[in-house]
């Protein structure tokens, strides 16, 4: 029987598709949690493993004719585990959110006390906000960078687990830009007797390129999306110690998710074979150095930078020295219309609400994937202060939006 699409094409749906590449090949993305995922990546996921039914492990599954589809998964497993050095890997989370929920699942009852770096300041929601169901299942007690330098406060980590005992320590960033180093984590948790929790969602690529240190030599539990910098397919992974596979594996399923998305699975062993490659360490290499060039180019433009600058693939702009009216809010919308994406961002004690904000993130992966290097990251500074510096002025958005269509057009993402 024909599909109904075979006769009747859905126009509608893919004509919004070939928009929205149209979008992301003609402007600039600057989401430092975005990149382009390859091809390769692309048709695994848009393989017929999607009609394959799998609840269960590689060996162990609940349905019949998995043969094929557990030599993926055990791939899959293979590849991250030689990755990263880890001795166990679920491949199975479907987001990164939802790795960390099954990795507190794992080692955490209710009511457990947990520290966590501070929504506001960096952390992610899924490190104890009280609007996500770990600040609601779990006693999370956060940390924040200091005022002066803007650094994580690591006498105020040590200070807070000597106070609050916690089970669990858990270290992760979504929007703090300096380099993470497990290393003081692990001393401070073996001190008050609790596991360790690195949450890698950003840094992952950057961890197989080696340019960050790897926590998986310091941490019971390593979780990240393989998204951001891997350059994977949209979705989460969790590794651990030997010591915690089963419990980790229990709690995926059937512990929070039913049926494994094998298609998905498929593009992260792609993702992960990719990301393997002597030029992948190349690729890593240049985030950052772009991400260093874009930071300082950007203060020369007249903005400070949360910390002072970057050390990873991404930096957090405080508007307020560019121009006190401006919001993070406003300059995500202004620089929307000139072909220019990223988002707002609170910087740290952002007397604006996280609605608003006073900043904006900033990131390269995208950038370097399409092969810009550091005169692109001078010209994408001086494009982002031209647009909010003539924010009302809708003929200089348009030349703004010329000029990044010209200079996106030199760099093809596809
Ligand atoms: C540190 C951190 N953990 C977890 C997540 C959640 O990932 P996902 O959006 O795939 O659920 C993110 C996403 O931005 C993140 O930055």
């Amino acid at each position: 029987m024909p599909f109904p699409s075979d006769t009747t094409p859905d126009t509608e749906v893919f004509g919004l598709i070939e928009r929205e590449v149209e979008r992301q090949c003609t402007g600039l993305q600057l989401i430092a949690s975005e990149n382009f995922t390859s091809p390769a990546v692309m048709q695994a996921v848009g393989s017929a493993l999607t009609n394959k039914y799998a609840e269960g492990y590689p060996g162990k599954r609940y349905y019949g004719g998995n043969a094929i589809v557990d030599d993926i998964e055990a791939i899959a497993i293979d590849r991250v585990k030689r990755l990263f050095g880890a001795e166990h890997a679920n491949v199975q989370p479907h987001s990164g959110a939802n790795a960390n929920m099954c990795a507190y699942q794992a080692v955490l009852q209710p009511g457990d006390t947990v520290l966590g770096l501070s929504l506001d300041h960096g952390g992610h929601l899924t490190h104890g906000s009280p609007v996500n169901a770990s600040g609601k299942l779990y006693h999370f007690v956060a940390y924040k960078v200091t005022p002066g330098d803007e650094r994580i406060d690591m006498d105020q980590v040590r200070d807070l687990a000597l106070e609050h005992r916690p089970k669990l320590i858990v270290a992760g960033t979504t929007s703090y830009p300096r380099r993470l180093d497990p290393a003081p984590f692990k001393a401070i948790a073996d001190e008050v007797g609790a596991m360790f929790l690195f949450d890698a969602a950003h840094i992952a690529g950057l961890i197989a390129g080696g340019v960050h240190p790897n926590p998986v030599p310091y941490a019971d539990i390593v979780t990240f999306t393989t998204h951001k910098t891997l350059r994977g397919p949209r979705g989460g992974c969790i590794l651990s110690t030997a010591e915690h596979a089963a419990a980790i594996d229990k709690a995926v399923f059937p512990g929070w998710q039913g049926g494994p998305l094998e298609h998905v699975i498929a593009g992260k062993a792609v993702a992960f074979h990719e990301a393997a490659q002597p030029t992948f360490a190349d690729y890593a290499r240049q985030i950052v150095t772009n991400a260093s060039a874009l930071a300082e180019a950007l203060v020369q433009q007249g903005f400070r930078l949360v910390s002072g600058g970057t050390d990873i693939h991404l930096m957090v702009v405080d508007l307020r020295p560019f121009d006190a009216e401006l919001t993070g809010k406003e300059a995500q919308a202004v620089l929307d219309l000139a072909g220019i994406t990223l988002n707002k961002n609170s910087i740290p004690d952002d007397p604006r609400s996280p609605f608003v904000t006073s900043g904006v993130r900033i990131g390269t992966p995208s950038v370097t994937t399409q092969g810009m290097q550091e005169p692109e990251m001078a010209q994408i500074a001086a494009l982002i202060a031209r647009a909010l510096r003539h924010r009302t002025d809708d003929a200089a958005l348009a030349a703004v939006k010329a000029e990044v269509a010209e200079l996106c057009g030199r760099f093809p993402a596809y």
